[in-house]
């Protein structure tokens, strides 16, 4: 596969020694580094094999426009033009590799009350607090929907811990309306812990694929402008 040129070495190290790869399968060798295609190394590494290119690729934005925060992220995508991430973005999203066995994060340790309020607040949201069904947007089977909805099975729940915290933080943000800053805002300490522990609990379909973008009924049950094809500003 032939690849645009990109005026950035992705080399792990900083040492320059090296000639840059000249293939789009030496670059994405780096970042299997973190994000290994077949088993999960850290709890706070996302696998992101198989997401939507269109997610993929605003994440990829984020992190290089400075609206995600994580150094070596930034420092992997900085010198990267738009079509070259969108290239990576398009190489991981055609991935499909088998999961690993669910690791046991900070969600293996919650009780039965706190998994069922996660699987109540997964499936159904909670009207009183204006929480739509996460379902409602991230799909029935929670695989994601395409272009720009992630799945939300295979995640650890830290993972997902650090992104609520993220959000409600302002330290990443995606193009507005916002609607998962706005989520973060209405759910209460404890919501966060018991449904990042319920979805960490829950076996990814190996079948899954992101589903259709009109699978959704329309319009959504709050705004999001990653879905809108909007430019974050
Ligand atoms: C040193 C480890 C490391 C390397 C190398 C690395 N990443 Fe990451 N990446 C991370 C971590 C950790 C996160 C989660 C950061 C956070 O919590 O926001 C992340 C997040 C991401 C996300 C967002 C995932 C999601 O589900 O929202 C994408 C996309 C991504 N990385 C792609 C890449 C690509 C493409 C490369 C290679 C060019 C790469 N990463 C290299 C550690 C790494
Ligand atoms: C109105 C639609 C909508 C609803 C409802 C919704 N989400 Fe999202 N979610 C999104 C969009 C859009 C993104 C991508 C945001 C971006 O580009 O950063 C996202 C991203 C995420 C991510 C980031 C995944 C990753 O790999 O980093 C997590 C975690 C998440 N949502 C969890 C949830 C949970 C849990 C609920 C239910 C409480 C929920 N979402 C409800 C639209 C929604």
């Amino acid at each position: 596969m032939r690849l645009i040129a990109g005026s950035a070495s992705l080399c792990l190290t900083t040492t320059a020694a090296a000639a840059p790869p000249d293939t789009l399968q030496q670059r994405v060798a780096a970042c299997i580094a973190c994000h290994a295609v077949e088993e999960r190394r850290d709890a706070y590494f996302p696998r992101i094999a198989g997401k939507p290119a269109g997610y993929l690729y605003n994440q990829l934005l984020n992190f290089r426009d400075g609206r995600r925060n994580y150094p070596m992220m930034t420092y992997m995508v900085a010198q990267l033009s738009d079509d070259y991430l969108r290239e990576i973005a398009d190489f991981f999203a055609a991935l499909h590799p088998a999961y690993p066995p669910a690791t046991p994060g900070s969600g293996a340790n919650a009780g039965a009350a706190a998994l069922a309020r996660g699987r109540q607040l997964v499936l159904h949201g909670d009207a009183a607090r204006k929480i739509p069904a996460c379902v409602s947007c991230h799909g029935a089977a929670l695989g994601g929907v395409a272009p720009a909805i992630p799945g939300l099975l295979g995640l650890p729940s830290d993972y997902i811990n650090a992104q609520f915290g993220a959000w409600r933080s302002g330290t990443r943000r995606a193009a507005a309306p916002d609607c998962m800053a706005d989520i973060a805002g209405r759910l209460a300490g404890d919501d966060v812990a018991a449904l990042s522990s319920w979805l960490s609990l829950q076996a990814p379909d190996p079948a899954a694929r992101p589903a259709a973008a009109g699978s959704l009924p329309a319009p959504l049950p709050l705004p999001c402008g990653a879905m809108a094809g909007k430019a974050a500003p």
